[in-house]
């Protein structure tokens, strides 16, 4: 084999080594993103956790979703209603999470927080009828309380609605127009 040939097929395995790296890569890539950081469970702006408030400190859940009961969303609470608490709270002030939440704070920003639980905007999901009607948030949303990150454990797709209205013999509950005004 001449010298030249050599060389190109040196280059070649060169390349070809590049091309592998960045097929593994990518794979890698996607199953640590599909496992750790799925859309079912989208890291938030700050690592706020259900479980140090919900459970450890059991802080209601109406208490930071205070329209759950009498309006179509539950909301998420404000920027101020954390500083509520946090301001009095000199054990955690210097926080590097808490260093965040000054951060919108001061600026009068919100925080861009990323959505779990998003229906098309053509469904109609009225939250308060259901807790009205005594169901519970976990048969929706899973023990939320137990989760340092929200995880999305409902597949929102209209069989689900129309299985739990099914078996709660909800009044009209599978006609198109109560889900599709
Ligand atoms: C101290 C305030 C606070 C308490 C108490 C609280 N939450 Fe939340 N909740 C938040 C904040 C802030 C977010 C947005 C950030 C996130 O998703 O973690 C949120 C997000 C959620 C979401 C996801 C919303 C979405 O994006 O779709 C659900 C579901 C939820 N909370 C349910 C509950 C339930 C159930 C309880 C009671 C067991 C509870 N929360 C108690 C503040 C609170
Ligand atoms: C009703 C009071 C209350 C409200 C409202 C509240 N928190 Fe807290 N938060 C607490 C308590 C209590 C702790 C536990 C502090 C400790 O471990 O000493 C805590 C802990 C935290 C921590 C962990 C701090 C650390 O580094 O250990 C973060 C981050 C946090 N909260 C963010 C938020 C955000 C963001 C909001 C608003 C969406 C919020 N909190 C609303 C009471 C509250
Ligand atoms: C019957 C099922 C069901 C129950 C019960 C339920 N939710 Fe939801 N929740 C949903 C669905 C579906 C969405 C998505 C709504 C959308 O995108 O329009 C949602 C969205 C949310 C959100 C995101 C913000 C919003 O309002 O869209 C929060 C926060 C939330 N729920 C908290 C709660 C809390 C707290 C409770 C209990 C007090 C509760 N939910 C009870 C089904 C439920
Ligand atoms: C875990 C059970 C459960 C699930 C899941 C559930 N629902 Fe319901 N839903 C109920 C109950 C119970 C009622 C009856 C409330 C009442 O009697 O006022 C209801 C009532 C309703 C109503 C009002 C009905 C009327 O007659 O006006 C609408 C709209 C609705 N649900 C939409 C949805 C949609 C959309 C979903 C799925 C995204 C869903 N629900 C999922 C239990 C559920
Ligand atoms: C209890 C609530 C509920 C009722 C009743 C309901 N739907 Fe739906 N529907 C949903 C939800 C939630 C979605 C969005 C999730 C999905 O695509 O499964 C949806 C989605 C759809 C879509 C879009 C499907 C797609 O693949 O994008 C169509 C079309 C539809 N519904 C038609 C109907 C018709 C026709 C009826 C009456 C026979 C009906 N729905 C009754 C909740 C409901």
């Amino acid at each position: 084999m001449s010298v030249s040939v050599l060389a190109a097929l040196r280059t070649f395995k060169k390349h070809a080594l590049i091309v592998l790296a960045v097929i593994v890569g990518f794979t890698v890539g996607h199953l640590v993103n599909a496992n750790f950081y799925s859309d079912d469970a989208p890291v938030q702006p700050i690592e706020f956790s259900h479980r140090i408030h919900a459970a450890e400190n059991e802080i209601p859940c109406m208490h930071c979703h205070v329209h759950a009961a009498t309006s179509i969303n539950a909301g998420v609470p404000s920027v101020n209603k954390c500083m509520n608490c946090h301001r009095a709270m000199p054990g955690v002030w210097e926080s590097p999470e808490i260093l965040k939440v000054r951060g919108y704070w001061e600026r009068s920003e919100p925080i861009p927080w990323v959505k779990v639980y998003d229906l098309p905007d053509f469904v109609y999901f009225p939250h308060k009828r259901h807790i009205q009607a005594e169901v519970e948030c976990q048969s929706c949303h899973g023990d939320v309380q137990e989760m340092d990150r929200v995880e999305k454990v409902s597949p929102l797709k209209m069989q689900w609605c129309l299985d739990c209205h099914k078996t709660r013999e909800v009044e009209n509950g599978r006609d198109c127009w109560t889900c599709h005004k």
